[in-house]
C-alpha cells in the first residue's frame, strides 16, 4: 500500500462566491490529474458554488472550520450535518489563526476532531510552534502535546483517515518556508508520536503535509520527503501556480 499525495488549498477569508467559481474553472485543468488528492478548503458561503463549478472534476471541497455540536443556539456557527448534507469531506480544523484570533485551544480543536470523524469528514488538523518556541527548542514537545490533545479518544481506525497539517506559525504567509530537513523532521517526528499512540499500521497510513509559504518551486523538494505527504497551500492556492504545486515533479508514493 501506498500514501496518496494529498495537496490542500486554504483560501482563508479570500474570494466571493462569484470569485470562487471563477477561480476554480480557471485551476481545474490545471490540477486535473489522479496521482494527487486535491481539496479546496473554501470560505463557508462559498462551498455550494465551489462544489457546482468542481463538479465532474476531481477537486474535492473542503470547509475552514467547522463546530463541535450538532445543532441550536450557535450564532454564525457552522455544523457538521450542514457540511455532509452538501457533499463536503474535508475540514481544516485548529488552523493557528483559529487559534490565535478566535480563541481555539487544543481541547476545542479535540471534540471537532472528534465530531468530524462521527459525521465522516476527514479532518485536517493542523499544528506548528511560534518562531519562540522553535528557537527555544521546544518545537518537538509542543506538537507532541499539540497532537496528544488532538487526538484523545480517536480511535485507531479514525486516525488511519486522519490527515496532519505541520505549519510552523512563522513560515505562514511570510514566504519564510521551512527549510526541508526542518520540514522532514518535524513531520516524522508526528509520526513518531501517532506510532506511540496508536501503532506502526495508523503511523504508516496516517498523512501527513507541510503547510507555511509552500510554492511552485519549494513544494517539489518538500513533498519527496519521507514523511511529508503532501501540503497546505494558502497564498498560492489562490494562483494558478498551485497547478504547478499539485504537479510537483515525480509523484511521491511511499511503498511499506
Ligand atoms: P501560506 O498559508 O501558504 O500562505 O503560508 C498556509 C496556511 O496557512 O495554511
Amino acid at each position: 500500500m501506498a500514501r496518496k499525495t494529498i495537496v490542500a488549498g486554504n483560501w482563508k477569508m479570500n474570494m466571493t462566491p462569484s470569485q470562487a467559481v471563477e477561480l476554480i474553472n480557471t485551476l481545474k485543468p490545471l490540477v486535473a490529474t489522479d496521482a494527487v488528492d486535491v481539496v479546496f478548503c473554501v470560505p463557508a458561503i462559498d462551498i455550494i458554488p465551489a462544489l457546482e463549478a468542481a463538479k465532474g472534476s476531481n477537486i474535492q471541497i473542503g470547509a475552514e472550520n467547522m463546530y463541535y455540536e450538532e445543532s441550536g443556539a450557535y450564532t454564525g456557527e457552522i455544523s457538521p450535518a450542514m457540511l455532509t448534507d452538501v457533499g463536503v469531506k474535508y475540514v481544516i480544523i485548529g488552523h493557528s489563526e483559529r487559534r490565535e484570533y478566535f480563541a481555539e485551544t487544543d481541547e476545542t480543536v479535540n471534540k471537532k476532531v472528534l465530531k468530524a470523524f462521527e459525521h465522516g469528514i476527514t479532518p485536517i488538523v493542523c499544528c506548528g510552534e511560534t518562531l519562540t518556541q522553535r528557537e527555544q527548542g521546544v518545537t518537538i514537545d509542543f506538537i507532541r502535546q499539540q497532537i496528544k490533545i488532538a487526538f484523545l479518544n480517536v480511535t485507531e481506525d479514525q486516525a488511519k483517515k486522519a490527515v496532519i497539517a505541520y505549519e510552523p506559525i512563522w513560515a505562514i504567509g511570510t514566504g519564510k518556508v521551512a527549510t526541508t530537513e526542518q520540514a522532514q523532521e518535524v513531520c516524522a517526528a508526528i509520526r513518531e508520536c501517532i506510532a506511540e499512540l496508536y501503532g506502526d499500521d495508523a503511523a504508516e497510513v496516517i498523512r501527513i503535509q507541510y503547510g507555511g509559504s509552500v510554492s511552485a518551486s519549494s513544494a517539489a523538494e518538500l513533498f519527496s520527503q519521507k514523511d511529508i505527504d503532501g501540503g497546505l497551500v494558502g497564498g498560492a492556492a489562490l494562483k494558478p501556480d498551485f497547478g504547478k504545486i499539485v504537479n510537483y515533479k515525480d509523484f511521491k508514493v511511499v511503498e511499506y
